[in-house]
Formats: structure tokens, C-alpha cells, sequence
């Protein structure tokens, strides 16, 4: 059996390391087997940090999860119907969970669960390279425990299932499948990927906050749009609703580093750009969507209503700015990114760039201290203050004062 403790000290960042040391004394006096297993094991294998611990523990006496947050001076935040926890030590989480086994009744449903042991646990997971464990017990520390190869695909860089029924068990590692493969840059092994096409299928089956909670995680890694574009040429965005799709800009997307932008709002105003009105509402509906993406889909309406408007010869400054002052910049960079409509583009562009910041210089006290009455005037003269500045009729705040002086003396309409 290989011992990684020179891996996990390498990799793991100092105040991890430090953590997983007080887990394990903390934990020297007691009976329980614990470990570190999944992503963290993966990670520090393949020589990167990971983000978060994940501990395992078998057959936990009563008490515990909180014997061990006393212990590292830490406190449970959560505890799930799975027997997980999350403990918050300072700004560092671990998240603890019993050795488990799954059981489901029927595709994409929540599992029942029991607990078993480590070995067992490691069978449930989705891929091998997933389905390691590092003892943390001072006897064994850093013993690596990989029953299913994993450390093998690693070298191989390969994403393979533990058993046949994997994906009908648990369809979101259908998405998972395509964010490893894209993020670690690793092939999905053959007979994985035959079980990835046939299973695509189920994916219908899961719940819309599962499916969105999967979207998520994927729009907020750093190669979303290859996870999403690759997920669109594979066929996973049209079995979770035909909705979701980059359609035409695809070559835009892969062709140029510049619109690789982060942040997942721009990645979903994206994705749904060429939907049409009605898939989406079903979308809303099938991903059970919270405020802040019902906000994004009314927006992303919102700048496909104004198409024609947006790309009309004679839309001057001041209407661009009216139009899509109100919305969030990155649903309008989303949209920029996707439509093909050159001239809109190219509104969607200069707002963003151009006239997004511009404002006047003075504000509403300013106006006082220049002797305008306190009463409408004062919204009044700021709104066309702000016009005339973004035609570029006034350039600088003494243009701005002049104007405004001028006003007062009836000099101006
Ligand atoms: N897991 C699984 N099937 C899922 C989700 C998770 O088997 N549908 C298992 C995997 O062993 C995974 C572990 O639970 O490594 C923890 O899940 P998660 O935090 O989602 O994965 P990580 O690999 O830790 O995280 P990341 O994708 O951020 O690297």
C-alpha cells in the first residue's frame, strides 16, 4: 500500500495541513478510522492544491462530529439527512461525512443511505479517480487506499465509472463526467463513455434543483464554456431541455480567448440567448429557478425585444444608454458574446465599454451649493446633465457648472 504523506504535505495548503494534523490528534484517543477521500485525494495526487477537505469517518460513536469541532476549535455549521457536516474552523470548512452506502429506489432519485465501511464507500462514487482515500489515523497516516485503480487512470488521465448503473443512479455525473474530462483534460474511458450516451437519457429524470446546482458549480469553474460547449456537442445540454444551446456561437466561443469571460451570469445569459420566449419559461420552470436567474432570462428577454431598436441606424447615445442602464452588465456581455446581429453586438460593445461608467460630474448637493432650489429641478437637471454628457455635448465638470450656472440665469431652454 503507497503512503502520500509527502504529497499531502507538498500540495495541501498550510492551513489544511494544519487542520487534518488536529483532526488526526484530536481523533488518537478514539476508536473511528478517518480519512480524507474523493476530490482532495485526486488533487494532491495530480500535485494540485484542493479547494476543500472532505473527511470520511466509519462508524462514528455518538458525538463525534462535535468531539472532533471542540477538538479543532472549530464549530458545525450543517448537518444533512446523509450524515454530513460542515465545520468551520476560522475561514477554512471541512466537510465531514459517515462512511456510507447508497441505495437508490429509482433513476435520479435521493438515495437511502447506511453506514458501512471505508472500502464500501469508496464503491458508491462516481468515477475511480474519485474513489480514493488517505488514512488520517496516527498509525497509518498518509496510507493511500485505492481498491478501484484510480491512481492508474490518474497516470492514464482517464474518467471511468465504478460499475454499469453509475449514471442511472446518479445522472448529474453525466455533467460531472464532462467538467473533469474538460477541467483535468482527461478521456473519458470507452466503456464509460457507451454507459455516458446511453444513460444521457436520465438526466431528465432529475430534479431542477439538482440539475441547476450542477449548472452552477459548472458556470463558476474556470473552463465553463469548454465544460458547456463540450456538454452541447456531446447532447447533455439538449436531454436536460432543448433550451440550453450556444447554437452559433460556437466557433465565436472557441476561436476567441477574449470572450472567455468569467462569471457564471455572462456563461447563462449565454447559454439562453436562443431560446425562445416560450422554452425560456419551461426552463425557469425545469431548473426551478431562483430570483437571480429568472432575473437573468427577464433580462436576456428584455435585450431581445430591444433587437431592432438596438441595432437602429440612428440610436443615439443617450437611447443606448436608456435602454440598458438598468440591466447587469453581465447579461448584457452574455448577450454581446452570442448574437449574431452584428449591429447589436456592437451596441451591446460600445455600451459596455463606452458609456456604461459615464456620469456627471457634479451631483445633487452640487446643484444646491449652485443655487438650484431644493425640489424637482434638481432630478431634472441631473438627468440632463447625464444626457448631454453622454452625447458629448459637456466634457468636464467646469462644462458642467457653466451649464448648470447658465440654466439659472434663464440663459438656456
Ligand atoms: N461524488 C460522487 N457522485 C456525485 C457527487 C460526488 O460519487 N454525484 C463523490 C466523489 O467521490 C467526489 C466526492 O463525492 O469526489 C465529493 O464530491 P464533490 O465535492 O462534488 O467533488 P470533489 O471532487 O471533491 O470536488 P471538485 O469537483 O470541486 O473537485
Amino acid at each position: 500500500m503507497s503512503n502520500i504523506a509527502d504529497n499531502l504535505r507538498t500540495y495541501l495548503h498550510s492551513s489544511h495541513l494544519r487542520l487534518i494534523e488536529r483532526t488526526s490528534a484530536v481523533c488518537s484517543s478514539r476508536s473511528e478510522k478517518i480519512y480524507l477521500a474523493g476530490g482532495v485525494v485526486r488533487d494532491v495526487l495530480l500535485g494540485t492544491t484542493p479547494s476543500n477537505l472532505d473527511i470520511v469517518v466509519v462508524h462514528p460513536q455518538y458525538e463525534f462530529v462535535d468531539h472532533l469541532a471542540r477538538g479543532i476549535g472549530g464549530e458545525v455549521v450543517s448537518r444533512s439527512q446523509f450524515d454530513t457536516f460542515k465545520i468551520i474552523v476560522s475561514s477554512d470548512e471541512i466537510d465531514v461525512a459517515t462512511a456510507r452506502r447508497e441505495e437508490y429506489i429509482r433513476p435520479g432519485a435521493l438515495p437511502t443511505v447506511e453506514e458501512t465501511s471505508i472500502e464500501e464507500d469508496l464503491s458508491r462514487r462516481d468515477f475511480s479517480v474519485n474513489s480514493m482515500a488517505v488514512s488520517l489515523n496516527q498509525d497509518s497516516w498518509g496510507e493511500l487506499l485505492d481498491p478501484h485503480g484510480g491512481e492508474g487512470d490518474l497516470k492514464q488521465k482517464l474518467l471511468r465509472v465504478l460499475h454499469e448503473r453509475s449514471f442511472i443512479d446518479d445522472p448529474t455525473r453525466i455533467l460531472r463526467a464532462i467538467r473533469y474530462a474538460v477541467r483535468l483534460n482527461f478521456h473519458i474511458h470507452s466503456e464509460t463513455y457507451r454507459l455516458f450516451k446511453r444513460d444521457m437519457v436520465y438526466l431528465q429524470d432529475i430534479s431542477g434543483d439538482r440539475v441547476r446546482h450542477e449548472l452552477e458549480r459548472t458556470m463558476t469553474e474556470p473552463f465553463a464554456w469548454d465544460v458547456l460547449l463540450r456538454g452541447e456537442e456531446e447532447g447533455v445540454l439538449s436531454a436536460i431541455h432543448s433550451g440550453l444551446k450556444f447554437g452559433r456561437i460556437h466557433n465565436a466561443v472557441n476561436t476567441s480567448n477574449e470572450q472567455r469571460v468569467e462569471g457564471n451570469d455572462v456563461v447563462l445569459a449565454a447559454l439562453i440567448y436562443f431560446s425562445s420566449d416560450v422554452q425560456m419559461g419551461e426552463l425557469a420552470i425545469r431548473l426551478k429557478m431562483g430570483t437571480r436567474w429568472s432575473r437573468i432570462v427577464r433580462e436576456v428577454r428584455l435585450i431581445k425585444s430591444a433587437s431592432q431598436r438596438l441595432r437602429a441606424p440612428g440610436l443615439s447615445r443617450s437611447e443606448l444608454f436608456t435602454l440598458l442602464c438598468d440591466l447587469h452588465p453581465e447579461v448584457i456581455h452574455g448577450c454581446a458574446i452570442t448574437t449574431q446581429d452584428t449591429a447589436v453586438k456592437s451596441s451591446l460593445y460600445f455600451y459596455l465599454n463606452d458609456l456604461r461608467c459615464i456620469r456627471p460630474s457634479i451631483d445633487g448637493d452640487d446643484l444646491l451649493a449652485l443655487g438650484v432650489p431644493e425640489g424637482p429641478q434638481v432630478g431634472e437637471l441631473l438627468d440632463r446633465l447625464l444626457h448631454d454628457r453622454l452625447e458629448g455635448l459637456l466634457s468636464s465638470r467646469a462644462d458642467e457648472e457653466a451649464f448648470v450656472v447658465n440654466k439659472l440665469k434663464g440663459c438656456l431652454d
